[in-house]
């Protein structure tokens, strides 16, 4: 018995195995119940006593031998399985479930190639802000009332820390660190301790315009927002500016479009009016390009900050700015067509 041992050691010891039927058949032979293992431990019980100790001990090595053996090569081809795997044939059809682009960033991009074309280039800022570039440089002063329309959360006190309410705090950035002509936009995401409904959430992206040069009057504005209006909608689209107020512009200004909907007949979106707002805007006040280190004597601009997920709800006839965050796939695949 124990040469058989031995001889059986060597078995395994050699034992290699690359495809899984070998193994199969491995395991079947020295661990199967009519296997190798059984019959020793049955020749076992006949054995003489006092070569019990010994040859029990072999036999017992013998057996985790097998066990190990068996385990090892399982790993080994389970390994080149998954290797094989990776090996992707790139010659085969694309798999049905291809993704969509969202269709936030469908707006967005559509609006960066729009301003791309009249000179814009992109910059981005930080979604935590101090209070400088969110607030005091914008000309909000400290406790103003103005600061209520935009409530936000607050990461740290003195010195104040918030995420950013709107991306005009990326044009004092920009002010900061660049000298005129700047002629830039900013997209990014924005935040506000707002309650989440329908038609308002606490996280919205905006994308923000800036430009500055000298002699930028108001019909700049006017004329390049129109310019915006007509590509992004329909070219008979009209452009309504409502006076407003923004602490960093003045002066100040909402604007709407002809609803492309209804045609101004009147329908939901519009609600009833025929004319739907998309943006604030206005001609930099001067406070702000001094705030920037920008001689507000030699230099003039404009700014306007528009919100992507309502330009996106006019343009898709959206009914809910939920859907946009709760990744549903039956919301998103209807953009599947969208490039
Ligand atoms: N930051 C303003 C808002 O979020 C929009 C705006 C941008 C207004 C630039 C004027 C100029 O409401």
């Amino acid at each position: 018995m124990k040469e058989k041992i031995q001889e059986l050691l060597k078995e395994i010891a050699d034992f290699q195995s690359s495809k899984a039927d070998e193994l199969e058949q491995f395991r079947i032979r020295f661990l199967g119940k009519k296997g190798v293992m059984t019959a020793l431990f049955e020749d076992f019980k006949n054995i003489a006593n006092e070569e019990k100790k010994e040859v029990g001990q072999e036999l017992n090595r013998l057996k985790k031998e097998v066990q190990q053996k068996f385990k090892e090569q399982q790993q080994k081809l389970s390994s080149t399985d998954n290797s094989e795997k990776k090996k992707i044939d790139l010659s085969l059809p694309v798999d049905e479930n291809i993704g969509a682009r969202h269709p936030i960033s469908i707006v967005k991009n559509k609006i960066i190639e729009i301003f791309s074309r009249i000179g814009y280039t992109v910059a981005e800022g930080p979604e935590i802000e101090d209070d400088w570039h969110n607030f005091t440089a914008l000309n909000f002063p400290p406790e103003h009332p103005a600061r209520d329309m935009q409530d936000t959360f607050f990461i740290d006190k003195n010195p104040d820390i918030a995420l950013r309410t709107h991306t005009s705090s990326v044009q004092i950035r920009e002010m900061e660190n660049n000298a005129p002509p700047i002629r830039k936009i900013f997209p990014g995401r924005v935040f506000r301790n707002e309650a989440i409904s329908a038609r308002s959430h606490c996280i919205f992206h905006q994308v923000e315009g800036l430009y500055i040069d000298k002699n930028v009057s108001f019909a700049d504005l006017k004329q390049s927002l129109l310019f915006f209006a007509r590509e992004m909608f329909d070219a008979d689209t009209q452009i309504r500016l409502r006076p407003s107020y923004f602490p960093f512009t003045e002066p100040s200004a909402e604007m709407d479009i002809s609803c492309n909907i209804c045609k101004g007949k009147g329908c939901n979106i519009c609600k009833y009016t025929g004319w739907v707002e998309i943006l604030g805007c206005g001609m930099v006040d001067p406070n702000v390009l001094d705030n920037c280190g920008i001689d507000s004597n030699i230099y003039s601009g404009f700014a306007f900050g528009l919100g992507i997920e309502r330009m996106a709800l006019v343009k898709y006839q959206i009914k809910d700015i939920r859907l946009y965050f709760e990744n549903d796939v039956r919301f998103l695949k209807q953009f599947e067509d969208i490039l």
